[in-house]
């Protein structure tokens, strides 16, 4: 593993969608780390409202054109996936404290999984902080307008499976 390698950080997620607090994090990610790789979970055993392919979609005409953004997917354990990447660096954002149980689990995990690989935490701006993908989805499937906490696309994608879902 070479230095570059090093300095690649991985940024997985749901992305369930993808909202402007996750693209906020990869902004400031990549303002630090010479390489971002988002990483979609792929998990045929996770009900999802969006297939790992829209989530994909999303995120590229939300993100792909950032400079040294890589968007792609994975399954199975996120440190093996970190590990076949050759990074040894996981990106979360915290919004609230609230997130700080499960997150801590999970860092705690990983690195019993794999010492050498760090979790860094970012905060995503505070107009952010209270924006999640289940929320938005509920606003949205409610009619509420979600144009300013989504990307275009997300929007889009949402406009149109609740549309569909109407009677
Ligand atoms: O956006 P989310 O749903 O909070 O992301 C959770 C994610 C994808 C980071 C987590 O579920 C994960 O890493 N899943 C892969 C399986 C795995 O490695 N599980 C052990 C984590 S300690």
């Amino acid at each position: 593993m070479d230095d570059k390698n090093q300095m690649t950080a991985v940024y997985p997620g749901s992305f369930d969608p993808p909202t402007l607090g996750h693209i906020d994090i990869i902004k400031r990610a990549t303002a630090i780390f010479p390489k971002v790789i988002v990483a979609v979970l792929k998990n045929p055993g996770k009900k999802t409202t969006f297939t790992s392919e829209e989530r994909l979609s999303m995120l590229r005409s939300a993100a792909g054109q950032e400079k040294n953004v890589e968007i792609d997917s994975f399954e199975g354990l996120l440190v093996d996936y970190v590990q076949k990447k050759n990074a040894r660096v996981i990106i979360r954002g915290l919004r609230v404290i609230s997130d700080f149980e499960y997150e801590f689990q999970m860092a705690l995990m990983n690195r019993k999984l794999y010492p050498h690989i760090e979790t860094i935490y970012l905060m995503p701006h505070e107009k952010y902080s209270y924006v999640s993908s289940s929320l938005v989805k509920e606003v949205a499937q409610l009619g509420g307008e979600v144009g300013c906490l989504v990307p275009p696309s997300v929007e889009a994608h949402l406009k149109l499976l609740f549309r569909k879902s109407k009677p």
